[in-house]
């Protein structure tokens, strides 16, 4: 099934050195990477869907006037019922799919792009050969047929690229689309659905003077991720739906690159939370806001009865800092920074309709982790994630698909304890050593206190020098059974409301100072499995790293 040999190292798109990585200098560029023959279609394999999708490059109009160039995925339902893909002809966003519990489905992929792609169903439980490892990228014209089962419960998950080092940039073009996952539980609730259901996919872009996707791709890009100045909704400027006085479910997919949003609405009506990554809580939560990074899903409940026809609600992004150094901010430049409050989009009553619906008390069941199945309770893994100049690094090590760790290698079924931290918030630049440089290794068993406390308003240590990540684990949903805090309390106070940390979880935002305790299965399959910081050009900078699963 392997075949040996070396990436080749293709031009950059996006003009001249917009994607020379940090993690391609630091550790070397043409880096053999053993990789995996293009998977063909099984006989023995009879999917109840079977689809086609095709990564080309298309043009959409987004903003008035000229088309823009993009990437996108087209889809073709061969086999199965037509709700299990729907297109988006007004976005370059890939088709949605959507699946139930216990179907088999075939994905035939096939590589119209100008170079190698391979796609990943972030958040489905599937092999390894399945999983869009980058080791199986395709060449321009070439298929990989995948054949998996759905054995993911109810929830919203996500396709994108997950392609060695230009992960960001293909996602950034247009290749990206939502999976939904149905179940019998799920159905059971009599959930709004159909037209009362709507997905969401929120993403950031700038655009130049002809309508063009235009990316940083700078030292600061690779650095800090991207954060564009026009924010589309579902591949839309300004995207107002229009609702009926009644319940809606709203299912958000943030699928920016790099920029976390704090949802809230604009007249502080509290969010009526029912799911997160991993589907439905246990009982529906209520928050004045909630926060959502790169990959993260976060399922609503909005009920518009008793608001009047003309009645407007706006979902912002509402103020925040401490998750940026206030100085890369100025230093990259967005016209939209991160953390300023700004519109996402909107919903205007235009219909009245009297359905008088609250959902149920109890919403599912989630099977919790007991001590007994954890195999290692007093020894977690770690994953202490390193942002220092030149090197974004896991566990002090920057992706090699050859390199795993002792620590790295899981033995199939069992049950993990696995504790997130920040081994170096320090940027390493020139004040690295003395400052949070300091905090490697000794600093972080547990001392971090007093260092961001009382310097003021996101200007602490921590503040200035640190940033949160997106950790992203593939396989199945984990969950989080401790987030400590130490640092910026001031900070802090701007999101802390904001986690929902009773559901299942595969992405999980750790901000400076916090130390998170997860708690995570690695069953049914053996392989690599993939974990790495989704905010983008982290994760092409090479903070990521692969758990051997045998
Ligand atoms: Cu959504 Cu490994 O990624
Ligand atoms: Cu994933
Ligand atoms: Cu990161």
């Amino acid at each position: 099934m392997e075949r040996f040999g070396s990436l080749s190292r293709r031009g950059f798109l996006l003009g001249a050195g917009a994607i020379a990585t940090i993690g391609a200098s630091a550790h070397g560029q043409g880096h053999a990477m053993r990789r995996i023959a293009p998977n063909r279609a099984s006989d023995a394999f009879d999917p109840d869907v079977d689809l086609e999708l095709i990564c080309k490059p298309a043009e959409t109009p987004i903003l008035t006037g000229k088309p823009t160039r993009v990437w996108r995925y087209a889809g073709n339902l061969i086999k199965g019922p037509a709700h299990a893909l729907t297109a988006t002809p007004e976005s370059y966003l890939g088709p949605q799919l959507r699946f139930s519990k216990g179907q088999k489905v075939r994905i035939r992929l096939r590589n119209e792009l100008p170079e190698e792609t391979i796609t990943h169903w972030h958040g489905l439980h599937v092999p390894m050969l399945m999983d869009g490892h980058p080791a199986a990228a395709i060449d321009p014209g070439e298929t990989y047929v995948y054949e998996f089962d759905i054995r993911n419960r109810a929830g919203m998950y996500f396709y994108h690229p997950h392609t060695h080092e230009k992960t960001a940039t293909q996602v950034y073009r247009g290749l990206a689309g939502a999976i939904i996952v149905e179940d019998e539980e799920e159905r059971a609730l009599g959930l709004p659905s159909g037209e009362f259901e709507i997905p969401l996919v929120i993403q950031d872009r700038s655009f130049d003077d002809d309508n063009q996707l235009a990316y940083g791709g700078d030292m600061h890009t690779s650095m800090f991720g991207f954060y564009g100045d026009r924010l589309l909704v579902n591949g839309r400027r300004n995207l107002t739906l229009d609702v009926a006085s009644r319940p809606y479910r709203l299912r958000i997919l943030n699928a920016s690159n790099a920029r976390i949003y704090k949802l809230c609405w604009d007249d502080r009506t509290p969010l009526n939370v029912i799911g997160v990554d991993g589907g439905l809580l246990e009982k529906a939560e209520t928050r004045p806001y909630v926060m959502l990074a790169p990959a993260e899903r976060v399922d609503l409940i909005v009920d518009f009865s008793g608001r009047p026809q003309g009645a407007k609600l706006t979902m912002m992004s509402g103020e925040f800092y401490g998750l940026i150094p206030p100085m890369a901010q100025r230093m990259m430049g967005s016209d939209v920074p991160m953390g300023e409050e700004f519109p996402l989009f909107a919903a205007t009553v235009t219909r009245s309709l009297v359905e008088p619906w609250k959902p149920p008390e109890k919403l599912s069941t989630i099977r919790r982790f007991r001590k007994e199945d954890i195999a290692n309770p007093d020894n977690p893994i770690p994953i202490a994630i390193t942002m220092a100049h030149m090197a974004m690094l896991l566990n002090g090590r920057p992706y090699d698909h050859d390199d795993i760790e002792p620590r790295e290698r899981i033995p199939v079924d069992t049950t993990q304890l696995i504790e997130i931290f920040h081994e170096r918030g320090g940027m390493g630049m020139g004040m690295g050593m003395g400052g949070m440089g300091g905090m490697g290794g000794g600093m972080m068993r547990g001392r971090m206190g007093g260092m961001g406390r009382g310097m003021g308003r996101g200007m602490g240590m921590m503040g200035m020098m640190s940033m949160a990540h997106p950790i992203h684990l593939h396989g199945q949903q984990f969950e989080i059974i401790e987030r400590g805090f130490e640092g910026d309390e001031d900070a802090y106070a701007t999101i802390r409301e904001g986690f929902i940390d009773s559901g299942l979880k595969d992405t999980v935002l750790v901000a400076p100072g916090e130390r998170l305790r997860i708690v995570k299965q690695f069953g049914d399959f053996k392989g690599r499995f993939m974990y790495h910081c989704h905010n983008l050009e982290h994760e092409d900078a090479g903070m990521m790293r692969e758990f051997s699963v045998e």
